[in-house]
């Protein structure tokens, strides 16, 4: 199959604008390129390689003459927009959670699971920010020496709640500093100058819906449902990039220094990590990048073989557009090899 004319819908949003720029960046092939959103947007003008383009509203005849789209829209959108391109011949890699557990849709973190792809049916997932980090993170850990659990804490930015999160923490922060009333459209409590320990609703004996994401989404990645994950997941007052603190248990003994050239060696993983000189990943340092950052690498003090680190990366990029741009590169380039 060839990608001649792709799509990309909820071209407006936060992942949506950063998908456009990545398919700058890495100077993506396609013969056109349409941007759909909501009749809200429609209309709207984007400049794209130094064009002007108009955005469309999504409609299924918007999906005739597409042959690739990367969705990133709001649960409900997908699951009403992706029977309609793929009626038409179209290829959806999605990055909502809507499809994400389909037994019949394939998962997909390039850097864990590429060969996933050849099982899709016309959709293609793209897993939850705080699941993609750290299954990356977890990947050359787990290839040396099999994990069995894993303890983690997120510390996850507002953009992840979109363009109105991002909005919410600026506009908050400036009121609570001019004494302001402020009127909370996004998050259920203040955002500024403070933590919210619950993303999504109640799910599952007391973990949330983002929560038990992790810890579903991480063993159908690794196909391995013995995988035992325990997430505690938290919104804190930064404008860009998930934290997370890690704790896994694995079968075989990794020593800190085993641990730290493995993610060394890991493409996709740049290693910070000097405590002494006060050298460690922070959201404001790995802003705008793609990799996953790794650092604080140690030995856990309360368990045989556990090791602990620290993991932040760029939510709205590896954790939504890059991965989902690298999804669409594995296709085209498996297609090209066809
Ligand atoms: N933010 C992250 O870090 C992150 C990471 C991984 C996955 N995701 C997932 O990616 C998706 C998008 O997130 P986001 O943060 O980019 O949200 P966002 O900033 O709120 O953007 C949502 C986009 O969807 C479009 N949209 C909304 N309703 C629509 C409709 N009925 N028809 C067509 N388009 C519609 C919006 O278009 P309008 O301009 O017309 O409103 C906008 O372009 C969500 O499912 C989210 O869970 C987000």
């Amino acid at each position: 199959m060839v990608y001649e004319n792709i799509g990309i819908v909820g071209a407006t949003g936060a992942v949506g604008s950063i998908i456009r720029q990545l398919l700058e960046e890495r100077n993506f092939p396609y013969k056109t390129i349409t941007f759909l959103a909501s009749k809200r947007s429609a209309g709207t003008k984007l400049t794209f390689r130094g064009e002007e383009h108009t955005v469309v509203e999504m409609t299924p005849d918007a999906f005739n003459d597409l042959d690739l789209v990367i969705g990133s829209t709001p649960d409900e959108t997908a699951q009403e927009f992706a029977p309609w391109a793929i009626e038409r011949g179209c290829v959806v890699i999605d990055e909502s959670g809507y499809w994400r557990m389909d037994k019949t849709v394939p998962l997909i973190v390039p850097e864990v699971n590429p060969e996933a792809i050849k099982d899709h049916k016309g959709l293609i997932a793209s897993p939850n920010c705080s699941t993609t980090q750290m299954v990356v993170a977890m990947q050359p850990l787990h290839a040396a020496a099999k994990i069995r659990r894993v303890i983690v804490s997120t510390y996850q930015a507002t953009s992840g709640a979109g363009v109105a999160g991002q909005a919410e923490l600026t506009d908050s922060s400036r009121a609570s500093l001019d004494g302001q009333a402020y009127d909370r459209k996004t998050f259920a409590h203040p955002i500024a100058f403070n933590l919210i320990p619950q993303i999504g609703g109640p799910k599952h004996e007391g973990y949330t819906s983002e929560e038990m994401k992790m810890v579903y989404e991480t063993r159908k990645i690794f196909g391995d449902d013995s995988i035992l994950v325990c997430p505690t997941c938290v919104r804190v007052p930064v404008t860009n990039c998930h934290s997370e603190s890690i704790l896994v248990e694995t079968e075989k003994p990794l020593s800190a220094a085993e641990a730290t050239q493995l993610f060394r060696d890991f493409p996709g993983i740049t290693v910070i990590d000097d405590l002494a000189n006060g050298q460690y990943p922070m959201p404001l340092g790995c802003t705008g990048n793609d990799d996953v950052y790794v650092g604080r690498i140690r030995k856990d003090l309360s368990c045989e073989n556990g090791i602990a680190f620290w993991c932040v990366s760029d939510n709205l990029r590896k954790g939504a557009a890059t991965n989902a741009v690298q999804i669409a590169e594995l296709l085209v380039n498996s297609a090209a090899t066809v």
